[in-house]
């Protein structure tokens, strides 16, 4: 079981998030604390900081914060709380999204997450809701399957066809060994391309936790959330969730379509965010931490309202 999780491009997110000390913040990922500790260094005593992470397990690990007095917790679904937050009229200066899992959740076998130890088929960041890996295996049409894993894990199609052709003949599926089983029989593999299960394993948690409909509606209730000036941070880890921060952010920068003889614009154009650079993780944080590996920081100021009608 995991000790610890190392923040993912910590000083780069610090840098990103331009915190002034009476700012007010949302991390939306908790996780183990790491990005929370750092934020909550650069606060000053009139700072404050709401964190949300919907494993209740997170929870358990706040106790060291709550003594803080700028610090609040919220349990629950990033999307819910964050929506919830801007229908209240509340406004915030900076959100994080740290995404995807945290190493206490790959590392303890219980939780079904990884593909290396054996345990139950679960999957859920929530386990209080929804259903399981086990329960979405075991009923799901291998036509949706093939699409899921190619969706989400960027499964090339053909082994898509053969993971879930395999996975519905060795129905019922329990414990992860067996959906690891089945990916082997299905598309074995030679050293080449890293192990497929980490696709496989990777894009059924997505689909399980509705981890790309959460983060869409994340993202619109930040945009109202944050006050003009404010901060958005994402670091993604996989194609699927980098793609939808990246088509968010530049689908808000109102790009102007006029002719370019006109003199002034005439076609409505009106930025909500400018973006920043995306960032890699540095060849040192690399060697020390190699989950870091596929991280993607993506940042935007909000220099805006967008428009009432969400249009
Ligand atoms: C990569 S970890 C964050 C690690 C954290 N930044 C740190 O430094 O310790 C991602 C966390 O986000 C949580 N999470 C993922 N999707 C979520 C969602 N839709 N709503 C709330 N929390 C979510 C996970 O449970 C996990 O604890």
């Amino acid at each position: 079981m995991a000790t610890e999780h190392l923040p993912v491009m910590l000083q780069e997110t610090l840098a990103a998030l331009d915190l002034g000390p009476e700012d007010v913040v949302v991390d939306a990922t908790f996780g183990g604390g790491g990005h929370a500790r750092g934020i909550l260094e650069k606060l000053g005593d009139g700072g404050r900081l709401v964190a949300v992470d919907r494993d209740p397990e997170a929870a358990g690990r706040t106790s060291e914060f709550l003594r803080d007095p700028r610090f609040d917790f919220v349990s629950g679904a990033y999307d819910l709380v964050l929506r919830a937050m801007a229908d209240e009229g509340r406004r915030v200066d900076a959100i994080l999204f740290d995404l995807g899992l945290s190493s206490f959740q790959i590392d303890e076998p219980g939780r079904g997450f990884s593909y290396v130890r054996e345990g139950p088929l679960d999957m859920r960041m929530d386990t209080s809701s929804g259903y399981s890996a086990a329960e979405f295996l075991n009923t799901v049409d291998a036509g949706e399957l093939a699409l899921v894993l190619s969706e989400y894990g960027d499964v090339p199609r053909g082994e898509a066809r053969r993971v879930a052709r395999e996975v519905v003949r060795r129905r019922p599926l329990r414990v992860t060994t067996d959906l690891y089983d089945a990916v082997r029989a299905a598309v074995g593999w030679k050293e080449r391309g890293g192990n497929p299960a980490k696709r496989v394993f990777q894009a059924v948690r997505v689909r399980v936790n509705d981890e790309l409909g959460g983060l869409g509606r994340a993202l619109e209730a930040s945009e109202r959330l944050l006050s003009p000036g404010g901060r958005l941070v994402a670091i993604t880890f996989h194609s699927g969730e980098d793609r939808l921060v990246k088509r968010f952010i530049s689908g808000r920068e109102g790009r102007c379509v006029c002719p370019p003889e006109l003199p002034v614009c005439v076609c409505g154009a009106r930025p909500v965010f400018r973006r920043g650079i995306v960032q890699k993780p540095s060849k040192r944080e690399l060697e020390e931490n190699p989950r870091s590996a596929s991280a993607r920081l993506r940042s935007a100021i909000k220099t805006a309202e967008p428009p009432e009608d969400g249009g």
